[in-house]
């Protein structure tokens, strides 16, 4: 018998330490009324002894926690991250480690602030491919790859994690996809850069570690192409959606899309304010909210979209039935 991937519990974990515009402005030349009207964004929360596998953990087990299950009765463990702790191991193996998921096989994603709608298309699939319960997670510690001397790119990031336990289920609930990347126009959203220190190694740079990012053509690239990649979703299925979960890049990003796509904008949930642009970890962070809070119910009655953008260039929407 067919089985599909169905989210049956979702969980998050913010760090302790929340930074307001305020704050920020005390040690670089910005301000709360630039940075709110400019973003939406109010504050975020940031790491002061914690790492992505920390963060990941604790949602893990949030979720765990939520569920009733224990480690051992998963299958899988996909995060979804750019700010991973080392290269190996994955922050998903540390996660498997941490939740004693001694049945996991573990790995993480790299596509930036679209890793956990990639990592939850995978998911889905593993479910479709006969596994029968995964965590797919999204976590970042952007904090630690932000110029915090660069006020045009460090006052819009935050740190957190988030994700969605997936489970076996007799009818689909996944409607629909378009995945969508673009890597002629990586340049304009960078960071992670690793200079080549061997003595073989001839070459000078000028590349850096910290996150660069050209606003203006990240903006740009919303309003055409992550535009039509939703407007294609929904015209070629006939269900309305209820939500709207994008990512939390920007408070104007969305309210442009909503026009532009002529949709209400009551249905595009946010919390940037709160968290700021948490790349990977933003949807599932505001899934886990808009679950707590009663907005959306995991009972099969709801269709949302889910739509992530970003570093790479990355950008892709999922069509599903909560
Ligand atoms: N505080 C105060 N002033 C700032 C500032 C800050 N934190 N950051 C930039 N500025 C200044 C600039 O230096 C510039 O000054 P100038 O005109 O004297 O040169 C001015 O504000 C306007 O900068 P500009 O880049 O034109 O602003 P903008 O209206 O395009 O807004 C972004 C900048 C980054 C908010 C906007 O481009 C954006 O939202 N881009 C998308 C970014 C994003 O979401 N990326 C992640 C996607 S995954």
């Amino acid at each position: 018998m067919s089985q599909y991937g169905k989210i049956t519990c979702t969980g998050s974990y913010l760090p302790a330490k929340q930074v307001t515009n305020d704050e920020l402005s005390k040690f670089m030349d910005t301000s709360d009324e630039w940075i709110r009207s400019r973003t939406g964004i109010q504050s975020r929360h940031v790491v002061t002894d914690e790492n992505t596998s920390d963060l990941c953990t604790k949602a893990a087990q949030n979720i765990l926690k939520k569920s009733g299950y224990t480690g051992d009765s998963l299958d899988f463990i996909i995060v979804a991250t750019i700010t991973p702790d080392y290269q190996m191991p994955s922050v998903a193996c540390q996660v498997q480690a941490g939740i004693k998921a001694d049945n996991a096989f573990a790995f993480d994603i790299s596509a930036a602030c679209s890793g956990f709608v990639y990592g939850l298309s995978l998911g889905e699939k593993m479910i479709r491919s006969g596994y029968k319960r995964g965590i797919v997670l999204g976590g970042e510690t952007l904090s630690k790859v932000l110029d915090w001397k660069d006020r045009s790119s460090a006052v819009l990031f935050g740190d957190g994690a988030g994700g969605v336990l997936l489970e076996a289920d007799e009818s689909p609930h996944f409607l629909a996809e378009k995945l969508q990347s673009d890597g002629t126009r990586g340049g304009s959203l960078t960071s992670g850069f690793r200079e080549n220190k061997s003595p073989f190694y001839d070459e000078s740079t000028e590349e850096t570690a910290w996150l660069k990012m050209n606003g203006r053509a990240i903006f740009d690239f919303t309003m055409s192409d992550v535009a039509k990649n939703i407007r294609q979703v929904l015209d070629e299925n006939s269900v309305q959606a209820d939500y709207f979960l994008l990512h939390q890049a920007n408070v104007r990003i969305i309210d442009k899309l909503a026009r532009k796509l002529k949709i209400p904008r009551e249905k595009f949930l946010t919390n940037m304010d709160k968290y700021g642009n948490t790349s990977g970890a933003s949807i599932p962070i505001l899934l886990d909210e808009a679950v707590t809070n009663g907005t959306l119910k995991l009972d099969s009655t709801q269709n949302v979209v889910l739509t992530g953008f970003g570093g790479g260039l990355t950008w892709g929407t999922l069509l599903l039935t909560l």
